[in-house]
């Protein structure tokens, strides 16, 4: 057991006074969790191969999953890598910074133990005010994975980071609620043109309207969409893991009719609730705002015992996106034994929500 150190800091009103002590930590190959625009991150020297053991320790993370490197500023990027494309320098000058992390060739400087052995890293340059300046005054790139056990949900919140980490790490800053909520958009940017390899804040829409062409990986497509088995490894090597698992199985409703209203998504979710009542004593529903406002107005959601609750407005997905994983660990402390959720629309930020659920769910999927 570690002794953690605990400090509330004001994400927009900070002091650097209250930051050094937990920037000179960072420096001396300490692991310490801060608050990103995207989620909490758990951060060590990216340098410093017994810091970044810890951070494997601390997260029970399998060894051959690669760390995300964090930069201050985008000229802190060029010792860490071969060559900086001109496709990174695009990316960087339109989405740095924020929610975008680029893939790289890595120069001999990244440890082995970031890279998980690949000829590639990634970097990111977060948007959050406090993590940037703690990064700045740390004086190195900090390699930082989402600040949860390895396959929980990701922290949005530094009391997530309390539950899951306190007591493995050496201090967190709880710094209030993420306002993305969901982790960067991973993209390859060796080439000429983007690949994503895990969607995110930065949308893929976002992207081509400052380049003309982007791929997605393979592997994201077919897993999550076609239910069926991927063709690709992934390329992303943290996409293959259970992830974003809470207590409860999760499993997406499908309808078995082609247009899908709230109305249909609705009934579809109480169609399983009814099939499961028997099996389950309580079952939670994830839906969105509308399709909860059509449920408790049905008779039978009376009758059965659920747990309802709202990612948000369908009209709203970035709420939606901000509330996904806060919710998921909301059901871990209601006696719901198994999760329904509702199957969002997959486009624009969109994509990057059902890719959590997906994995969230393992892939399961029911049809009403
Ligand atoms: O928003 C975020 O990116 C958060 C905050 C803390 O910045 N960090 C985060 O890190 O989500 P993590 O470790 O939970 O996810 C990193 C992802 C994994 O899927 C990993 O496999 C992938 O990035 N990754 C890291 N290095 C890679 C590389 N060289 N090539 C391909 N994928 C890589
Ligand atoms: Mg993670």
């Amino acid at each position: 057991m570690k002794t953690t150190r605990f400090a509330t800091i004001d994400p927009q009103l900070f002091t650097d006074e209250a930051l050094q002590p937990f920037a000179r930590m960072l420096a001396a190959g300490k692991t310490v969790a801060f608050p990103t625009e995207t989620v909490y991150g758990l951060g060590a020297d990216a340098t410093n191969p017994r810091a970044l053991a810890a951070i494997f320790e601390a997260k029970g993370r399998p060894s051959d999953n690669p760390l995300i490197v964090h930069v201050a500023a985008p000229e802190d990027i060029e010792p860490l890598v071969k060559t900086v494309t001109p496709l990174a320098r695009k990316l960087m000058a339109h989405f740095w910074p924020g929610p975008l992390t680029i893939i790289l060739e890595k120069s001999p400087a990244v440890p082995d133990m970031v890279t998980a052995g690949l000829d590639t890293v990634a970097l990111r340059m977060p948007a959050h005010p406090l993590a940037r300046r703690l990064i700045a005054l740390a004086g190195v790139p900090v390699a930082a994975p989402s600040a949860n056990q390895s396959g929980r949900p990701s922290p949005t919140r530094g009391s997530h980071v309390v539950k899951d980490l306190e007591g493995r790490v050496d201090a967190i800053i709880d710094g209030g609620p993420c306002e993305v909520g969901l982790e960067s958009t991973v993209v390859d940017a060796t080439g000429s043109f983007p690949v994503i390899l895990r969607p995110g804040g930065v949308t893929r829409e976002m992207l081509l309207m400052v380049v003309d062409h982007v791929a997605v990986d393979a592997a994201l497509v077919k897993k999550d969409f076609g239910g069926g088995e991927s063709v690709t490894a992934p390329r992303s090597p943290g996409m293959k893991y259970t992830h974003y698992a809470p207590k409860a199985p999760l499993i997406l409703a499908r309808s078995s009719r082609p247009a899908e209203t709230t109305t249909e998504a609705a009934h579809v979710l109480i169609t399983l609730a009814l099939r499961h009542q028997k099996a389950e004593a309580v079952m939670g529903i994830l839906c969105t705002d509308e399709t909860a406002a059509i449920l408790a107005e049905m008779p039978e959601t009376a009758k059965l015992p659920l747990v309802v609750k709202s990612l948000g407005s369908v009209h709203h997905p970035e709420e939606m996106a901000a509330n996904l994983f806060l919710r998921l660990r909301e059901f871990d402390e209601t006696p719901a034994s198994l999760i329904i959720t509702e199957a969002l629309s997959d486009n624009a930020l969109g994509f990057a929500l059902m890719n959590r659920l997906v994995k969230a769910a393992g892939n399961q999927w029911e049809e009403a």
